[in-house]
């Protein structure tokens, strides 16, 4: 498959929508939340109302940030298959982040950015993995696409000459396995792994893999913030920040 990594600014206004739709679908139990929309019934127009304030706050992140707003776009597909967001923030240390997702991106706006700042911050990362064939799906799976996101924002940061960045990450899977297990506490969560040693969560999992990749130890979350999201169902509230500041040094 012949992929490529493009500025979101520079696509096509249809395929501008097919990325606003993606963050619609993949976050859409969050979203549907924080909007206040849930009270509508009526599926349709609830996803319109969630594209609708999805599209204004992905269009303000490209005067905001252009650079940072990135997408794999797939040319066999003719589509993006995968998109992540990020912006420079003042903050020398993990400590000086703000503690709520909301609070950090300016209400994911990213009115928080600042040229003049110290930490590339990933806010959000999507990948397309449903609505196409099974073989389809399978065979885009091999490009790893939310890898090549997040070494695309690696790059940047490299070119920017920042020394520290951060993916604002969440436990996607914590809601779903407390449900299903009782009770546990978010740090014996984050250690739960499947028999072939990875981590049961797959957001944090996949920060794991990728940061691992640059140096055994360096995937294990930086920064727990109770609370991060509290209107997120998957990930009950939390936040997680994963650290790829060790990452920029390595590749110095
Ligand atoms: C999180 C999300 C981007 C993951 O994307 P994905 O393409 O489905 O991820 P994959 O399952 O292909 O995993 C990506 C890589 O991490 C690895 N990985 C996934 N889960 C893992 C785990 N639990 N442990 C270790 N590695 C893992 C995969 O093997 C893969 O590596 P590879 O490309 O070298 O094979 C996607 O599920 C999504 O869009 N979620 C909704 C939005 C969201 O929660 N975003 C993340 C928070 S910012």
């Amino acid at each position: 498959m012949h992929i490529e990594v493009v500025q979101m600014r520079r696509l096509a206004e249809r395929d501008f929508d097919r990325v606003v739709k993606l963050e619609a679908r993949n976050w859409w139990n969050v979203l549907s939340r924080e909007y206040d929309l849930e009270h509508i019934a009526n599926f349709h127009t609830r996803m319109e109302l969630v594209f609708g304030r999805q599209l204004l706050r992905l269009l303000q992140r490209c005067d905001e940030f252009p650079e940072g707003q990135i997408v794999v776009y797939c040319h066999e597909l003719k589509r993006p298959v995968g998109a992540i967001s990020s912006f420079i923030l003042k903050a020398a240390t993990l400590e000086d982040v703000p503690p709520t997702w909301h609070g950090a991106t300016g209400n994911g706006y990213f009115t928080t950015h600042d040229s003049k700042g110290d930490m590339l911050v990933c806010a959000s990362i999507i990948t397309l993995h449903s609505g196409l064939p099974a073989q389809r799906l399978s065979e885009l799976k091999k490009q790893h696409i939310s890898s090549t996101l997040l070494r695309a924002q690696h790059d940047l940061a490299v070119k920017a000459g920042l020394r520290k960045m951060i993916a604002y990450s969440r436990p996607m899977n914590y809601g779903e396995y407390v449900a299903r297990n009782g009770p546990t506490s978010i740090e014996d969560y984050l250690r739960v792994r499947d028999e072939r040693g990875r981590l049961y969560d797959r957001s944090i999992g996949m920060h794991e893999h990728e940061l691992e990749a640059f140096a055994r130890g360096l995937g294990r979350p930086a920064r727990i913030l109770p609370n991060g999201r509290p209107l997120d169902p998957e990930a009950l509230g939390y936040n997680v920040l994963m650290d790829y500041s060790p990452a920029l040094e390595l590749s110095a």
